[in-house]
């Protein structure tokens, strides 16, 4: 996938910026806040419908504006070209998606066409804080690479509030009908297992790369591994009804226990995704080096992944990235971004991008005050 044109209109900070992108290394350089990241923040929209950066609609426009508005040309690998358009007005609280002048009639039908990797400084979560994080970057993979997925998700969604909402009326009430949690449950374990099996199809499919990218951009050998942990007794290469009639029984014993808690204690929404480095869990005792060398292993890896899974490069988008690293590092980043298809950077330090070879293919943009000017070579 590759991002040709790409124009903002009362976006953040940006009352109508233009740019034309080159295939390669696209560095957007500017200082503290003149409107960087809202340029990616902007690309998310295309390949999510919302925000990478979880901000709600109405907070993008630009203040003291009615509507936001974002157009861009993209090409994907065949060469095949398109135009998507997202609109939304904060009046009617209405958001509109057209790709090549046709509305979509849900936006969620957006996701997955033009398919991004973005790593920004806030993903330091997805290692230093709780499972949620973690859990919300493998759907994130995952509903960019299957359009089953998002759907299971979405019903898993629902069947688990209308379970947890009947659990909590069990408990405050006193007692529920035996038969009143049952299609609940089914559907949970329906729903679920398909979930799991995904998230450990996904996390198998991400080990190596991830081992081989860390291994490249630390340049050392020290033994790196990711694993999905979930319900007891299953494992990667387990089909659906294997996982459903472990999540089955799981449930069974937990039954009461979730009477009394009155929520839903099995399932994917319990999960986790460990970092392992040296064979020890690193969200415990990695240094912050090492947890940012690790997230952008894990990036790169989910950016070979979704090449695989969708027969499309991703664009990748890097906020911030470099300022973290040491200069080795940094340019041995800036070295793979040569082979990774589309890259969008931002960048305080023009230092960091020297070594660049700027001409069509590789761009930079000078980003002030929520405009953007094209430098040349
Ligand atoms: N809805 C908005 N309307 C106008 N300006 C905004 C809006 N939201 C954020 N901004 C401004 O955008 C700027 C931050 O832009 P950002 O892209 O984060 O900067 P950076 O170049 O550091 O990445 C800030 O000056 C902020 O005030
Ligand atoms: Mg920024």
């Amino acid at each position: 996938m590759r991002l040709r044109t790409l124009r903002l209109l009362n976006f953040r900070n940006h009352e109508d910026t233009s740019l034309d992108l080159g295939a390669g290394i696209n560095a957007l350089i500017g200082k503290n806040g003149q409107g960087k990241t809202n340029i990616l923040e902007a690309v998310s929209y295309f390949s999510l419908g919302k925000s990478f950066f979880a901000a709600v609609d109405a907070q993008v426009v630009q203040y003291g504006c009615e509507f936001f508005e974002i157009e861009a040309t993209l090409n994907d690998d065949a060469g095949r070209r398109s135009e998507a358009h997202i609109a939304f007005s904060a009046s009617g609280g209405q958001k509109a998606v057209r790709i090549n002048g046709t509305p979509l009639d849900r936006i969620s039908a957006i996701v997955g066409e033009y398919p991004a990797v973005l790593l920004s400084p806030d993903h330091g979560g997805i290692i230093g804080s709780g499972p949620a994080e973690r859990r919300k970057f493998l759907d994130i993979v995952l509903c960019q690479t299957s359009g089953r997925y998002l759907a299971d998700l979405q019903e898993y969604r629902k069947v688990l509030r209308q379970r947890n909402r009947l659990l909590l009326d069990g408990r405050l009430h006193g007692s529920i009908s035996p038969g009143a949690l049952e299609p609940w449950t089914q559907g949970l374990v329906q729903y679920g297992s398909r979930i799991i099996e995904k998230r450990l199809q996904c996390v198998e499919a991400m080990r190596d790369g991830f081992a081989g990218s860390y291994a490249e951009i630390a340049g050392i050998a020290d033994p790196v591994a990711l694993e999905y942990v979930t319900l007891r007794g299953v494992k990667s290469g387990h089909g659906i009804p294997a996982i459903a009639s472990v999540m089955e029984e799981q449930l069974g014993t937990h039954r009461q226990l979730e009477l009394r808690r009155g929520t839903t204690l099995v399932g994917p929404h319990r999960d986790d995704l460990a970092f392992m480095l040296r064979s020890r869990n690193a969200q415990e005792f990695a240094s912050q080096g090492e947890h940012k060398t690790l997230l952008i292993a894990l990036k790169l890896a989910e950016h070979r992944y979704m090449c695989e899974t969708r027969n499309e490069t991703p664009i990748l988008l890097l906020d911030d990235v470099f300022a973290e690293l040491d200069s080795e590092r940094a340019s041995r980043v800036l070295g793979r971004l040569g082979e990774t298809g589309q890259a969008v950077l931002t960048t305080t330090d023009p230092g960091v991008v020297a070594s660049v070879p700027w001409n069509t293919h590789h761009r930079r943009f000078l980003i002030e005050g929520g405009t953007s000017t094209a430098q040349n070579p």
